[in-house]
Parts: structure tokens; sequence; C-alpha cells
């Protein structure tokens, strides 16, 4: 049976780029094998994080997992820092990464870009993911487009570890979605669509209203050449509306760039405001209607059981295989 495994940072409310890279994928998954969703929230503290926001976060991240169509009745939904494998499995994971291929990560280059000093594990934050993955056996890794070189660097460490202490991993391989795997930021279409952007007007949140959708998207960064047409260079911001239109509807954006001929950019954008809503306010509904419930909980209290029986053998493998801890006798 195939596994599916991702895993999604609790920081702060999540995009219309991670919906579209990740979860629009995963409800899919949950028919087509063993599918486990992570709340990485020990990833999410290589930065600073307000302790009770990150708290508050991993609830919502929890409640948004089962809004989007995550249905714990077919996939194992839990929290990273309650499965303890991963930290160890991470440790001996970086025994085996090197700190220059970590240094390269365009990730690590990113954020530790300009600043004086930053947090060892932004560093180690690749082979924590790796662990995420390595320990459930995992076959596919659905994710967007920034995260293709941190599973380059998964397949890396497993078939490393696998040629110095024997088979032990499962070597996974990533999936991306048809449609949105890198949705762009609606002020500067050439940037990633991204939860830390300090412009608030760049992102739309899987919770704004009605209205602040339509504002955001109205306020979109566009061309002045007023034609709705397909070209990525040098139509970025249109092409970016036709691309979350398109991934979010699954019409195709030939017929789109179809339907707003002689529209102008008015017409267009609320028709994309539109669209975005209404595939919005549904899981706005489901997400208000879990968030604070104790069913909630239980599903997590659940999912954590199920993933440190899976996790913790997965570690015993690892740690005989390295010889850590004896033979008893
Ligand atoms: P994170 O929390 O930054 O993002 C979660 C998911 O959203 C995708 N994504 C996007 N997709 C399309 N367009 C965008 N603008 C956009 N922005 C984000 C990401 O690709 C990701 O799929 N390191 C990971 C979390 C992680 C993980 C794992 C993922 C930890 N362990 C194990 C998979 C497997 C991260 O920071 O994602």
């Amino acid at each position: 049976m195939t596994t599916i495994f991702s895993g999604v940072q609790p920081t702060g409310i999540v995009t219309l780029g991670n919906y579209l890279g990740a979860f629009k994928q995963f409800p899919a998954l949950q028919d087509a094998g063993n599918a486990i969703y992570c709340i990485v929230d020990q990833h999410a503290i290589t930065v600073p994080q307000d302790p009770k926001e990150l708290r508050q976060s991993i609830r919502n991240l929890a409640a948004t997992y089962i809004a989007t169509g995550i249905d714990p009745k077919k996939s194992t939904l839990f929290i990273q820092s309650e499965v303890p494998a991963h930290a160890q499995a991470a440790w001996m994971l970086q025994c085996v990464a090197s700190i220059g291929e970590l240094e390269r990560m365009t990730q690590f280059k990113d954020k530790s870009h300009g600043k004086e000093s930053v947090s060892a594990a932004l560093l180690t934050y690749p082979p924590l993911m790796a662990a995420d993955i390595l320990l459930y056996n995992t076959n596919i890794v659905p994710v967007g487009d920034d995260q293709k070189q941190h599973i380059e660097l998964t397949r890396d460490l497993a078939e490393r570890f696998n040629k110095r202490y024997g088979d032990v991993f499962t070597i996974p391989e990533i999936q991306l979605p048809k449609a949105g795997a890198r949705i762009k930021s609606l002020q500067e279409p050439t940037k990633k669509m991204s939860k830390s952007d300090p412009n608030t007007k760049a992102t739309i949140k899987l919770l704004d209203s009605a209205k602040e959708i339509e504002k955001k998207i109205k306020s979109a960064v566009t061309d002045s050449d007023g034609v709705v047409a397909f070209d990525v260079e040098n139509k970025p911001g249109v092409s970016n509306l036709l691309i979350i239109e398109s991934a979010l509807s699954g019409v195709a954006i030939e017929e789109l760039v179809q339907k707003y001929q002689g529209l102008g950019y008015g017409g267009f954008k609320q028709g994309v405001a539109t669209a975005v809503i209404e595939h919005l306010t549904p899981i706005q509904e489901k997400f208000y209607h879990l968030v604070e419930s104790a069913e909630l909980d239980i599903i997590l209290d659940e999912g954590a059981a199920k993933a440190n029986a899976i996790a913790s053998a997965t570690l015993k493998r690892m740690e005989e295989a390295i010889g850590l801890g004896r033979a008893r006798r």
C-alpha cells in the first residue's frame, strides 16, 4: 500500500498558496493509500514564535486540515511534537548530513539572508523534515514547488543512510499539484505568495472575509495593456490570477481567457474574486465549527497514537542499524 506523508508549519493562517500547493491535493490521496498529515510545530520554532500564538496556530491548522477535506477516519492527522521519534530521528539524520549541503538550501539562504544571527535549527531544519518523511516509510510527498530541494535532500540522506547502515528507509518521491505548484504574491507577482510577507495585500489568507478577498484581488498588481491573456513572463500578475481561478475551479486557463475577453481587468478581477470566495466560504464555515471543539482533540490524540506506533518502530530500526543503545543479553 502506498504511503503518503505531508506537513505544514503552524505559523499564522495558511494562505491560498498553501491551499493550492498542498491542502487541495490531500483529500484525493487519502483514498489512494495510507495518508499521514502532520502539523510540524517543531519546524515552526526555528524562528522565534509567540508561545500563545503558536498554540492557537497549531489548533487552527488542525481544523484547517479537516475543513479542507481530510477525513480522520481515512487519514492520520497529528502534531509533530507529540511524536518524540521525529526529533530523535532528526538527530541521526543530522549525523549523516553535511554542513555544506545544508547551507546550500535556498530556504536557509533566504531566511538567514542579512540576519546577524539565526538559530542553528534553521540550518538543521531539513534533516528534521527528512525524519518526518522517512519515519513513515513514505512513498509520496505532496507539496508545493518550493519544497523540491528539501525532498531531494531527503532522498540523498535516505540513500546515504541505507548505503552506510543497511536498507532501513524507503526512498520517497515528490508529488507536485497539476496546477498551483507556485502561487505568486498579488503585489509582486514574480515572488511566491508567502505567509510571512509583511505586505498584507500580497497574500490571501484562507480565513479572509469576502470583502477582504475582493479588496485584495482588486488591488492585485497586473499591467497596463488591459488584455486578459496567459503569459507568465510578460504578464505575471494576470497569469497568476488565471492560475488561481483555474486551479480552484478546474476550468482550463484557455477557457478562462475566452470567458474574460472584452471585460477588462475590472470584470476579470471581479470574476476571480467571486471564484475564490465561493471556494473558501464552505471551508471557513467548517473551520469555525471545528476549531474550538473537543472533537478536534480526540482526532489529534488518535492521530498521535497511530503515528507514534509507526514512527517508534522505524526509529528502533534506525538505532539498531547505527548501533545506538545496547544489545540485550
Ligand atoms: P510550509 O508550511 O511553508 O508550506 C506548506 C505547504 O504549502 C506549499 N506552499 C505553496 N504552494 C504553492 N504556492 C505557494 N506560494 C506556496 N507556499 C507554500 C509548500 O510547498 C508546502 O507544501 N518544510 C515544509 C513543511 C514540512 C514538510 C515536512 C512538508 C515539514 N516536514 C514533511 C512535507 C513533508 C514547509 O515549510 O511548508
